[in-house]
């Protein structure tokens, strides 16, 4: 497993406004969507692509297109789908599957209550959108779940992440040599008792889309 800690003095800027408590749900759900297009540039330095060519006024030229079967994008509902715009906007081409999940606020334990995605995921590329990455409970059931219906390589994209999380991921997939890359905004400094990450940004559902 590969984790990329994204360093950008532009990312850093918009992230320290996105964690302020003083930023309201438009305000963030826009700087959400910036954030996750810078992410989505470095995520997908390696999808693939297949040699074209391409005819200029002046001249033919060697171009790629996205190879086919086209990546997917996965957002993990609720919090993922403020994720998704950023995204598609810099592969307007990718195929959007979707995986609902909650996790138990008790017990801190995902389950899944809804899925849009192709059962046979044979050869493709996904990207995981989902803004925290906490306990990585969440993130593991829904890496499992696309390994699972036979996705090749697995990216998943999170604004902050937990040590916590990130140390849970590497014992959940550690020697066993797959293709998973976690690219995130930010490395926090831990979790506190509720599984919030600390200093995070709070309820990221809840500060896209208002408490319901
Ligand atoms: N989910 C959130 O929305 N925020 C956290 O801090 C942790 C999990």
């Amino acid at each position: 497993m590969k984790i990329h800690v994204a360093n950008h003095p532009l990312l850093a800027h918009k992230l320290t406004v996105l964690r302020d408590e003083k930023t309201n749900s438009p305000t963030f759900r826009q700087l959400t969507e910036e954030i996750v297009t810078l992410l989505a540039y470095e995520a997908t330095r390696e999808v693939r692509t297949t040699p074209v060519k391409v005819k200029t006024p002046v001249a033919m030229a060697d171009g790629v297109e996205l190879t086919k079967p086209k990546p997917v994008v996965v957002p993990i509902l609720r919090a993922g789908l403020g994720m998704l715009e950023g995204m598609v906007r810099l592969m307007p081409t990718a195929e959007v599957g979707f995986l609902g999940m909650i996790r138990d606020h008790e017990t801190l334990q995902p389950s899944t209550y809804a899925n849009r995605l192709p059962d046979d995921l044979t050869g493709r590329q996904c990207y995981i959108l989902d803004p925290m990455l906490a306990t990585g409970g969440t993130l593991i059931a829904a890496i499992n779940y696309l390994l699972e219906r036979g996705a090749t390589d697995i990216t998943a994209i999170t604004i902050l992440a937990a040590p916590e999380g990130i140390a849970l991921l590497e014992k959940e997939f550690a020697g066993k040599n797959l293709p998973i890359t976690i690219v995130t905004g930010a490395l926090d400094e831990k979790l506190n008792e509720k599984g919030y990450i600390v200093p995070g940004l709070g309820d990221a559902g809840d500060r896209l889309y208002g408490v319901v």
